[in-house]
């Protein structure tokens, strides 16, 4: 494994444009639970589509709504691991570092990346369910209206309220994959981190990335089952936990090669 960690370090050094692309796998060693672990992951005791697609929120709203205060409360409740703190680091080693995630905690932002884009949305974020403001119309839990039965309702029109997440079956937030399919395309290293690649259209962007300008990309993930897709796309893949990784190697490695000219294309 040290020779792919050095190969990405190698490659991190040389890097002009950075993109990351984080998924559930990160956060699990604050203690969130991916989606997909069998027993223990946020689907365990549900189906998807009972909790993540706007039909299963129609059939129960004071269901989800709950599922997801009890969510944003156990967030609040964990913190930041190295693997956030390392992708924080990182952006001030390279010259630019976008970071797109699929995830809706903040332990990026915790950890002390700025600029994070959220494809699927944020779970700190409450929204009208019929964005009556607009898209989003986002409302602050000071307004909420809390009535007897869950979920509270819209201030502005008296609908319900949910959760600022994108469910399966539902659009992007706007622009969002635009700017995310721009840091790929632009990017020469494209680092993959604790996602499954089973989402479209995140799983997507490695692709963009390497077609558009033959990034490097890197995987990072203990499992060796992430797919045809991210084996065939990955130059580099540590088989290893997103908590663990060092980016003073890559800083010395760069501070050992000032002045190389960048390897042509
Ligand atoms: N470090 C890195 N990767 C890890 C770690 C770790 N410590 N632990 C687990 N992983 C990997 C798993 O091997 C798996 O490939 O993280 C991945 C988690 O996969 P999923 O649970 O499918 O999460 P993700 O890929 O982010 O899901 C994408 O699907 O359900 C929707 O909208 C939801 O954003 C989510 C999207």
């Amino acid at each position: 494994m040290d020779h792919l960690i050095q190969k990405a370090a190698e490659a991190l050094s040389r890097a002009r444009h950075v993109a990351v692309l984080t998924g559930a796998g990160v956060s699990k060693e604050s203690g969130i639970p991916t989606y997909r672990d069998a027993l223990t992951g946020l689907w365990a005791n549900y189906r998807f589509e009972e909790l993540a697609t706007p039909e299963g929120f129609r059939a129960n709203p004071g269901r989800v709504w709950d599922w997801y205060a009890e969510r944003r409360a156990q967030m609040r409740g964990v913190n930041p691991n190295p693997g956030h703190y390392a992708m924080a680091a990182l952006a001030d080693l390279v010259p630019s570092l976008h970071i797109t995630t699929q995830n809706i905690d903040d332990l990026h932002e915790r950890g002390g990346s700025r600029d994070v884009l959220h494809l699927h949305g944020q779970l700190s974020q409450i929204k009208c369910y019929n964005d009556c403001q607009g898209n989003p119309t986002l409302v602050d839990e000071s307004e909420m209206v809390i009535g007897a039965a869950s979920p509270p309702t819209c201030p502005h029109c008296g609908a319900w309220l949910r959760p600022n997440v994108v469910w399966f079956g539902e659009i992007l937030p706007p622009g969002a994959f635009d700017r995310a399919t721009q840091a790929a395309v632009t990017s020469d290293v494209y680092i993959v981190a604790g996602t499954a690649g089973a989402v479209f259209p995140a799983a997507q962007l490695p692709w963009d990335a390497k077609e558009a300008n033959k990034a490097i990309v890197i995987d990072i993930n203990p499992e060796p089952t992430g797919g045809a897709l991210r084996r065939a796309l990955a130059d580099s893949r540590r088989v290893g936990r997103a908590g663990q990784p060092d980016p003073r190697r890559a800083r010395d490695r760069r501070h050992a090669e000032d002045g190389l000219p960048r390897p042509a294309r």
